[in-house]
């Protein structure tokens, strides 16, 4: 076996071989199963395209119906865990509301069968159908109120906008949502998706996988970056202030929130989409001052950064979108969740297919031979 160069984060190794997704970061493409992303946001829509990641093909007309007929049906939690979630501290993070719930799923679907067809399917539609219901669930009962319950007249997007403000929401609102959520659905091998791989390398359930993937995606490197752009556009406060802050930030060496990417170097096609849609919503529902100020950081960050690579990603616009289709600061990372759990089932379901367990080796820096000092000695 060839020795290779210790490379931190695992910067450009190749740990699987994947049909679900590609990038190409030089010129900003994404594909899912070779379909351009701006494509599949222009005419598809979330379930469709989780369909098509988890399944590696579009459905037919049947095949699409009969998966969200499956999804609508499995959408309610059990009351258990609704009683589980509600002692939940109301303080608490909805991020761990959302890993300690998707864990809890094992709890009640415990049979394992993994080279069982039946049971993926199973497993794949359970998750899409269950993680938005316990999102808009935790929301509500932070509040002090019941749960909403899943309408089933509504379809994915629509519903999830529902149970979280007890209303049904705009259709313009309801169908940017749902762009939203096939944006989000799946990137190659990000931190949460090897995450998700590393646990289902073990051939442990589904639930384990998801839940363990939520934990990597919260942090503020990776999903958790979309809550950090609003607080800090929040602070910057005014188009005025823009490049004293961001001068602030490069002199501190403090990172720019929504910036940067292990892959890509332009700007994320994500971001293009998502700042048009954030356009969209302000031109009907009114504009948001704090979109000039994130517009005023991008140029000011391109001008001092850009030759470095470093433009907006796909967390940058998406907490603008968010905020106003009414969704709170601390679900934005949540309602990330429930778009990527296509991707992590897609590479769960793939891995299976040939998996070997994650053992990777390490370069050992520590003595050897060293002596035991008994506790008196010490
Ligand atoms: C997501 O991987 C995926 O695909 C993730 C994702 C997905 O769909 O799953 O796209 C979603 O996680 C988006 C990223 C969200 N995170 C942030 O917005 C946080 C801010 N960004 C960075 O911390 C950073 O850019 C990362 C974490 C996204 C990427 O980290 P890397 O590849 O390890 O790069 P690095 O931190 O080593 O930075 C390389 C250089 C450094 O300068 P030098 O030390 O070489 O001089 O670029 C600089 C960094 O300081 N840099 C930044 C910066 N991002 C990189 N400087 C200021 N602000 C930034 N945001």
């Amino acid at each position: 076996m060839t020795v290779c160069e210790y490379k931190p984060g695992l910067e450009g190794i190749p740990a699987a071989q994947s049909s679900i997704s590609y990038v190409d970061g030089q010129k900003g493409i994404l594909e899912y199963r070779g379909i351009r992303i701006e494509e599949l946001a222009t005419k598809s829509t979330f379930l469709e395209t989780a369909y098509l990641l988890i399944w590696g093909e579009l459905p037919t007309k049947e095949e699409l119906a009969d998966f969200k007929a499956e999804i609508r049906y499995h959408r309610r939690i059990k009351y258990r865990i609704r009683d589980m979630m509600k002692c939940f501290p109301e303080t608490g993070h909805p991020m761990d509301a959302l890993q300690a719930s998707a864990a809890a799923l094992g709890l009640f679907y415990s049979k394992r069968a993994l080279d069982n067809p039946a049971y993926i399917r199973e497993a794949v539609v359970r998750l899409l159908a269950k993680i938005p219901t316990m999102v808009a669930a935790f929301q509500m009962m932070r509040k002090g109120n019941d749960p909403v319950r899943p309408n089933d007249d509504m379809d994915y997007a629509t519903n999830f906008l529902y149970m979280l403000n007890e209303r049904e929401p705009d259709p313009l609102a309801a169908q940017i949502f749902d762009v939203c959520l096939t944006l989000h659905a799946e990137h190659t091998i990000n931190a949460s998706t090897f995450s998700a791989m590393v646990t289902a390398s073990t051939l442990t359930d589904p639930y384990a996988v998801v839940a363990s993937a939520v934990g990597t995606l919260a942090g503020p490197l990776h999903g958790g970056a979309n809550e950090e752009v609003i607080e800090m556009l929040e602070e910057i406060g005014s188009v005025e202030n823009v490049r004293p802050y961001l001068d602030n930030c490069l002199q501190n060496k403090s990172k720019i929130m929504g910036f940067g990417h292990r892959v890509y170097k332009v700007k994320d096609p994500r971001a293009i989409i998502l700042q048009n849609l954030a356009e969209q919503l302000f031109e009907k529902f009114g504009h948001d001052k704090y979109y000039d100020i994130a517009v005023e950081m991008e140029r000011a960050v391109e001008e001092k950064l850009g030759h470095r690579g470093i433009y907006p990603n796909v967390d940058y616009y998406s907490g603008l979108v968010y905020r106003k289709l009414g969704i709170p600061t601390d679900l934005f990372t949540p309602v990330f969740a429930i778009a990527r759990v296509a991707g992590w089932l897609a590479h769960w379901k793939e891995q299976l297919g040939e998996n070997r367990i994650f053992r990777p080796t390490q370069i050992y820096t520590g003595s050897h031979e060293a002596p035991y000092v008994e506790i008196e000695q010490r």
